[in-house]
């Protein structure tokens, strides 16, 4: 949920986790390989695997979710589910992206699976690189509180 505020923090959305179910009950879960992007993510200090999964029926937002590739192994997420508003492509695409958490390596080609465990807030455009950067950083904080009390 978006909260802006008039603040100096107003950039930074107040986290309001809702948890995210299907119409089941079940996790929402984002499957493909991990593909190239632009890379820009490594510059600002958050790569992101993105996962070609042409499309997807779970809504566009960003996610508190588990990342878990080829060796089985979990990682914590910061999952962003969109058309990127702050960088506006001239051919907007709706990426699937995942941070993974105190991860580097390359994931390049793998199959992810990427299950979604709460939506933090609505994808949104920042006036610039610092201010999605900000924003990013409260994303990743709010991913540990809440993926650390989910185990
Ligand atoms: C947790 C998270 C939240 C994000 N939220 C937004 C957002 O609200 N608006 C936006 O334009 N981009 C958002 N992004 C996408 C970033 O802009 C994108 O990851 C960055 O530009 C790097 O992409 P690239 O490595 O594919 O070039 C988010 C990314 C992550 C990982």
């Amino acid at each position: 949920m978006n909260v802006p505020t008039r603040s100096k923090e107003r950039e930074v959305t107040a986290i309001s986790s809702q948890t995210a179910t299907t119409a089941t009950g079940a996790l929402p879960v984002v499957e493909g390989i991990v593909v190239h992007g632009d890379h820009r993510g490594r510059t600002i200090g958050f790569p992101t695997a993105n996962i070609d999964c042409v499309s997807t029926s779970v809504a566009d937002g960003v996610y508190a979710g588990w990342y878990e590739g080829a060796d089985g192994l979990r990682h914590q997420a910061a999952v962003s589910i969109g058309v990127r508003p702050t960088f506006k492509d001239p051919i907007p695409l709706r990426l699937v992206e995942a941070h993974l958490i105190d991860f580097s390596g390359d994931l390049y080609g793998e199959t992810a699976r990427v299950s979604l465990v709460s939506q933090l807030r609505e994808q949104r455009r920042f006036d610039g690189v610092d201010e999605l950067v900000r924003q990013l950083t409260a994303d990743v904080d709010a991913c540990r509180r809440l993926l650390g009390r989910a185990g």
